[in-house]
């Protein structure tokens, strides 16, 4: 095994802020391998609405002791501040050093953990969230698609309980916003698949346009006026409403359009803030149609190993079967991942975001 280097690159967010914030540095220390561990050598890494969320401070970092990557543990400084604070939650890459059997020097792995935004990064055990790649998918591929994708499939399974794949029309009315965005495009594919009957909201022509070939039987545009919108998906559905509502969107559309357009007895999957943080919510809402609202985050679906095992292979045999794709908006150097934010949060992005890593 060829000896590993002591320094890396990465990007470093020393404060919460503005895109302004992430700072490329090198000559970081590379986190040293512990028990039952691995280390990985990214090549991709992919940019996620969370990474914002931690950039701002909406969520709060994980703490730097329980973090082996963390810039400041590997030193003497044991602040308890998360920050300086590599973030990034998705990458793919090799295996350069390990200490677990099942996961060889030299394999390639797809992962969730955190501090990705770097050259290398230490995963911990137990490695729920790190798959080795079948030879039929790239790296590039696989991170494409692997945290929306296993979004999309745990929210569609789970959360809305759709486990039919029936010929179209049999299923479900859905409703998913953004749905050219990242996960977006990943929750339509994979409705598509199983047969709901898909309305996709998404802003400007070209997103519905992008929309309706992922496999969304009716759109709208979200730029028009909200009662618009509400108009628009109470005819298609004849005045029924959706059954079920994927909501990444949140404070724009929770309050409004989704407690309108929802159906008696109809669930609204509220997963997201990419215009802001859901207001609490007053029960009483719920009661005139007999609603559910549910607020899940993905990694709650896969703890265990078998869960992985599950929602990884059905999502992987999605992909190589050509059944769903990975849209890649745009591969931006790692360096460049300001811009991948700005472009991000200025709604001007379909698809995924990736960072290459050389
Ligand atoms: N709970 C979980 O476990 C989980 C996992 C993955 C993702 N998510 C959430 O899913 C959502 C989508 O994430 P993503 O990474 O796939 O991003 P994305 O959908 O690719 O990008 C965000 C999209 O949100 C829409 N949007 C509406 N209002 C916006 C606003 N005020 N500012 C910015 N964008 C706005 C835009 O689409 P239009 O222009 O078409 O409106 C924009 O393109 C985020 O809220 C994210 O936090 C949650």
């Amino acid at each position: 095994m060829a000896p590993m280097p002591k320094t890396m690159f990465g990007v470093v967010i020393p404060r919460p802020g503005g895109p302004d914030v992430l700072e490329y540095k090198t000559g970081l220390p590379v986190p040293s391998l512990g028990e039952g561990q691995i280390l990985v050598r990214n090549e991709y890494v992919g940019v996620n609405y969370i990474d914002t969320y931690f950039r701002t401070g909406l969520y709060k970092p994980p703490s730097p002791s329980s973090n082996s990557n963390h810039p400041s543990t590997n030193g003497s400084n044991d602040t308890p501040s998360p920050y300086p604070l590599i973030t990034g939650k998705e990458a793919a890459g090799t295996i350069t050093a390990s200490s677990h059997p099942s996961y060889p020097v030299g394999s390639r792995v797809v992962y969730l953990a955190d501090n990705t935004y770097a050259q290398y990064t230490l995963l911990t055990f137990p490695l729920t969230q790190a798959t080795i790649l079948p030879a039929s998918l790239t790296p590039e591929t696989a991170c494409a698609a692997y945290l929306q994708g296993l979004t999309a499939l745990t929210f569609i399974r789970e959360a809305a309980g759709i486990t039919q794949q029936l010929g179209i029309s049999e299923g479900p009315w859905t409703l998913v916003h953004a749905a050219a965005g990242g996960t977006g495009s990943m929750l339509v594919q994979i409705l598509a698949v199983m047969g709901a009957k898909i309305i996709a909201t998404a802003g400007g022509k070209q997103k519905c346009e992008l929309a309706k070939k992922l496999g969304a039987g009716w759109v709208v545009d979200s730029s028009l006026p909200q009662e618009e919108v509400i108009r628009q998906v109470k005819e298609i559905t004849n005045n029924k409403g959706v059954d079920v509502i994927f909501d990444g969107v949140g404070k724009a559309t929770f309050g409004t359009v989704d407690l309108d357009v929802v159906a008696r007895k109809g669930t609204i999957i509220v997963f997201g803030n990419a215009s802001g943080a859901v207001e609490p919510v007053d029960l009483f809402r719920l009661m005139p149609k007999n609603i559910k609202i549910m607020r899940p985050s993905m990694p709650g679906y896969i703890t265990t190993p078998e869960e992985k095992e599950t929602f990884t292979s059905e999502l992987f045999d999605l992909l190589v079967t050509g059944k769903i794709h990975a849209n890649i908006h745009q591969i931006y150097p790692l360096k460049n991942v300001a811009q991948a934010h700005i472009d991000l949060e200025s709604r001007k992005t379909t698809g995924k975001l990736l960072l290459k890593v050389e």
